[in-house]
């Protein structure tokens, strides 16, 4: 078992790294003559690593953001919590355990989430992520169990033990996020930040409206969207600029370590069967950039919105809508025949960070530099 400070000391993990590049595991054609590997070695790696749970429904792309969020010292995943999306909680559960299993880290605590969103029916992406959410890749089954508790109970216990100090990176839909909201009322101050993959300010993915995660449960992503807490939006206006292709997966192949191997089979097999059915040659890293951009914040651009998200519209739920600033309107009122109530127009207040502009070769450099690192 691998503790949580795997990599002893920056040192370690440079050497770590610079031995991987050496070793002729990365094309040099990743890396821009001034903005070498060594960047990202050198760069970022704070002496005290942001401490996050990593809400998931691993999903090809969720698969890739917990590797990269387990070899980055920047991160000290605290838990993981696999809920119900692009997949059932009935797959994403085992493969959450396969994948914090396959990275060696089974000192981190696996919590079952939510079974079903708050209020409507579960809709999956089974048609991005192949039958079993990895691609259609049959990993052994996974030695590691969940704890015991929920991860409703095990989100509030180490928020509420670590006051201020815990983020929350939400990658699928937010419905445990939002479990712990409402059954915890007085949790939220105690909340540092939540990082959210989800959303969009220029269309959706699975309707014109909404991008896949708001879409499966767009009253959670309310109610996390009106809690007050520091959110960071990172969503398709961004996401869909960071398309994988061959040239990066090859790589991964390469490489001889246990994530770079099962990474390269995900990929690889998603790959093979979205360009059999549709020709694709490439598809999005949503969940891994939303990672990325925590471990680099220079990845992305963020700018200062006030997110509504859309629950009642029969063709629209789950369309998140930023304002860049006031007035914050409304559809009109319907015209009742009573005389129209004067109401003020509440002051402007940002509600989320909004990722805007991306470096789609800086995250690429990030993502491939950590995923083939030897350990
Ligand atoms: C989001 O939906 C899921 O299919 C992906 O894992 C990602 O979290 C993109 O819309
Ligand atoms: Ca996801």
């Amino acid at each position: 078992m691998r503790s949580n400070n795997f990599f002893r000391d920056r040192r370690d993990f440079l050497r770590a790294s610079a031995a991987t590049l050496a070793a002729g595991a990365l094309p040099t054609s990743l890396f821009s003559s001034n903005e070498t590997f060594a960047t990202y070695s050198s760069s970022s790696s704070p002496s005290k690593p942001q401490r996050i749970i990593l809400d998931t429904d691993p999903g090809v792309d969720d698969a890739i953001a917990i590797f990269l969020a387990l070899r980055s010292p920047e991160l000290k995943v605290e838990a993981v919590t696999p809920v119900c999306g692009n997949v059932p909680l009935s797959l994403t559960l085992p493969n959450a355990l396969r994948l914090v299993e396959i990275a060696g880290r089974t000192d981190i605590p696996v919590a079952a989430g939510a079974a079903t969103p708050l209020v409507r029916r579960l809709v999956t992406a089974k048609y991005a992520h192949g039958n079993n959410g990895l691609g259609g890749v049959d990993f052994p089954e996974p030695k590691l169990k969940p704890v015991s508790e929920t991860a409703t109970e095990l989100i509030r216990r180490i928020v509420r033990a670590n006051p201020g100090e815990i983020s929350i990176v939400a990658i699928g839909p937010l419905t445990n996020v939002a479990t712990v909201l409402k059954s915890d009322p007085m949790i939220a101050p105690l909340i540092k930040s939540i990082v959210i993959m989800g959303g969009s300010l220029s269309g959706g993915n699975i309707t014109p409206a909404a991008e896949f995660n708001f879409y499966v449960d767009p009253e959670a992503a309310r109610i996390v969207f009106d809690s007050g807490i520091p959110l960071t939006m990172v969503g398709l206006d961004v996401t869909r600029k960071v398309l994988i292709r061959d040239e990066q997966v090859r790589p991964l192949e390469a490489a001889q370590t246990p994530v770079s191997q099962a990474a390269g089979k995900i990929l690889r097999a998603n790959f093979d069967r979205l360009h059999k059915a549709s020709n694709a040659i490439d598809f999005a890293m949503h969940d891994p950039l939303t990672v990325a951009q925590l471990i680099d914040p220079s990845v992305v651009t963020l700018k200062d919105f006030f997110v509504e998200i859309e629950t009642t519209g029969e063709l629209t739920a789950g369309q998140s809508l930023g304002y860049p600033h006031g007035p914050v309107r409304r559809s009109p009122p319907l015209e009742t025949g009573l005389p129209a109530a004067d109401s003020p127009e509440p002051e402007f207040k940002p509600n989320a960070k909004v990722a805007v502009e991306v470096d789609p070769d800086k995250f690429f450099r990030l993502l491939l530099a950590r995923l083939t690192s030897a350990a």
